[in-house]
């Protein structure tokens, strides 16, 4: 008779409106039998019962407000000496996975030492590490944590694992910036395995939903097969009610079914969604906030198409999220972050502090509903193009009063061409660089000189691998200096030939 490995003391389970679920294992001959369970505070106690069936017993337990407050939670069966878990929270469980931006650790950040020291501040964030297991079959229970459950604290603490050093510096930031925020416990469970496609953390349904059906073959470690991580490290969490999710992996993407990123990944979201939602027979929002960090950069010696895809695809090919096929999805943008000499190398860039910060901001838009926040970079919506100035104007709206700036003026390019029979490839080399000429609070104008008398096929901006030094793209938003993220569009735009005058395209994707 036993709870669950992840129902153990220090944890946090789900606040209301949703309801956490409680399962355990129950020995042979106790099929039918009642499990009782009870969830007291020093001023309260709520009882719950169920019925053991084969191996196991289940509880759904009532709304339970979200508040600083600690719980001993208590299960009995007949005569056998009851189970206890204590210093029980109830509060947002959020779900960290990926690859190794999210594994990258507080202890390899930029400011860990503010870190530690913050560490023993928030004892209402708790914090979780799986291991790294995979397996060729489903999983329905965690086999081993690197940590599990435990308060935040300084490095010093050698006697304890609980320190914030080898936590996710991605997921434990986002966790300090919403506590701040909301004042209400966070429970933050990181399975993550560096090196790691989308393909492993994805169920075969997810990944045939794509085409892709059969297992990629061969045994990997970190593993690019297909299942084996959703398997052994996603797989047993279904039965546990979560908030939301955190993702940060793409880059092994790049050069691996690159193309379908944009049905993998929305299909991966939708899959867990749905699979929550059922392994806790409906206690999980089955459409959960997601939130997920875009490819950040990398080194500066060649141009690859691949990051500069799967960001695009990242987005389901819209450019930003929230959108139509990305409900209640955030993202923090990173691309901006370069840190050619990171230790780590450079796809390693340490600068997660920023990206802590953009992802809070979003999540507390999205998965908070803070109508108040301002949360995305600027987003264009309509090129004006001048046919007498050689110029295009791109007209940004974003909801952001006021609204953008310029740090640098490369990054825009054009697809001009003498006839329009060949539109240029998205990551193709044929597009011509427009240095920004001039900019207001809402536009941006271009210098168009080197397309003239010629077709607009298309344009694209900050498209490369590495596109700008530290946080030097060329436009934010004024308030919270938050980037515009990349953009592509392809599409007559008419162009800089025929009669004079200007003409409008709206940019829709
Ligand atoms: C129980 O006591 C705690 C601490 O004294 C208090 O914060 C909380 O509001 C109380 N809860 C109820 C339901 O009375
Ligand atoms: C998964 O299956 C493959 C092929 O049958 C086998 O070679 C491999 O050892 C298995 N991997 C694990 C982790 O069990
Ligand atoms: C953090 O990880 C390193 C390397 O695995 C290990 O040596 C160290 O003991 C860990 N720190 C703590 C406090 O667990
Ligand atoms: C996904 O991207 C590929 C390659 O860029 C494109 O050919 C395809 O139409 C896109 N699919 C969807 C569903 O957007
Ligand atoms: C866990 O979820 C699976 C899949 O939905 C379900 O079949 C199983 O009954 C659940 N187990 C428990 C103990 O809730
Ligand atoms: C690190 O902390 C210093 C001092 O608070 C601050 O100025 C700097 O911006 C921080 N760096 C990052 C990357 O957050
Ligand atoms: C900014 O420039 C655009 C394009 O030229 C123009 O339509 C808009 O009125 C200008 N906005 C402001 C605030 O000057
Ligand atoms: C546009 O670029 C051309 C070529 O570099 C340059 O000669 C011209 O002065 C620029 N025009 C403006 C308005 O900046
Ligand atoms: C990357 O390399 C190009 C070409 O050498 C250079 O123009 C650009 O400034 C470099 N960018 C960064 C961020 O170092």
């Amino acid at each position: 008779f036993a709870f669950a490995s992840y129902y153990s003391s220090g944890m946090v389970l789900q606040r209301s409106p949703r309801r956490a679920s409680i399962w355990g294992y129950a020995p042979l001959g106790t099929v039918g039998q009642a499990v009782k369970l009870t969830v007291s505070s020093a001023n309260s106690t709520a009882s719950f019962e169920a019925k053991v069936s084969i191996g196991v017993w289940r509880v759904q337990l009532k709304e339970m407000p979200g508040s600083l407050t600690s719980y001993v939670i208590t299960a009995s069966l007949a005569s056998r000496p009851s189970i206890k878990i204590s210093d029980v929270l109830f509060g947002d469980v959020w779900l960290c996975s990926g690859q190794s931006n999210m594994v990258f650790k507080v202890g390899q950040i930029f400011n860990k030492t503010m870190e530690y020291e913050l560490a023993s501040h928030f004892p209402y964030i708790r914090l979780t590490l799986v291991s790294t297991v995979q397996s060729n079959v489903t999983l329905y229970d965690i086999q081993r944590y690197d940590m599990k459950w435990a308060k935040p604290s300084k490095i010093q603490n050698f006697h304890s694992t609980e320190t914030v050093e080898n936590f996710s510096a991605v997921c434990w930031l986002y966790a300090r910036h919403i506590f701040s925020e909301i004042k209400v416990p966070m429970g933050m469970i990181t399975s993550a395995w560096g090196g790691t496609p989308v393909e492993s953390w994805s169920s075969p349904e997810s990944l045939s939903s794509c085409g892709l059906r059969s297992k990629l073959t061969g045994v990997d470690s970190p593993p690019h097969v297909n299942y084996v991580l959703y398997n052994a490290m996603i797989h047993p969490f279904l039965n546990m009610t979560i908030y939301g999710a955190l993702w940060y992996q793409g880059e092994a993407n790049a050069n691996l079914n690159r193309d379908l990123y944009n049905c993998t990944f929305p299909a991966m979201i939708d899959d867990w969604r749905t699979k929550w939602n059922e392994g806790t027979f409906a206690l999980t929002d089955p459409t959960f906030p997601f939130g997920f960090v875009q490819l950040g950069p990398n080194t500066n010696t060649s141009y690859v198409p691949g990051f500069s895809d799967i960001r695009w695809h990242q987005t389901a090919d819209i450019g930003t999220v929230p959108n139509n096929r990305l409900k209640n999805v955030f993202m923090a943008t990173a691309v901006d972050l370069t840190d050619l000499n990171s230790p780590y190398y450079p796809v390693h860039y340490r600068d997660k502090e920023t990206v802590g910060e953009r992802l809070a901001l979003s999540g507390l838009a999205v998965a908070y509903g803070r109508k108040d926040v301002k949360f995305q970079g600027p987003l264009p919506t309509d090129a004006v193009i001048d046919k007498t100035k050689l110029q295009i104007q791109i007209i940004y709206d974003n909801n952001q009063t006021p609204l953008l700036k310029i740090k640098s003026s490369l990054g825009f390019e054009l697809c001009c061409k003498a006839s329009k029979e060949n539109p240029c490839a998205m990551s193709g080399d044929e597009w011509t660089a427009t240095p920004v000429a001039g900019f207001n609070s809402t536009a941006v104008t271009l210098n168009a000189s080197a397309c003239a008398n010629k077709f607009l096929l298309g344009a694209r901006y900050i498209w490369r691998e590495t596109p700008c030094f530290y946080k030097k793209c060329p436009v934010y938003s004024v308030k919270n200096d938050l980037p515009a993220p990349p953009f592509f569009y392809l599409g007559d735009m008419d162009g800089f030939t025929g009669e004079r005058g200007k003409t409008v395209v709206h940019f829709s994707n």
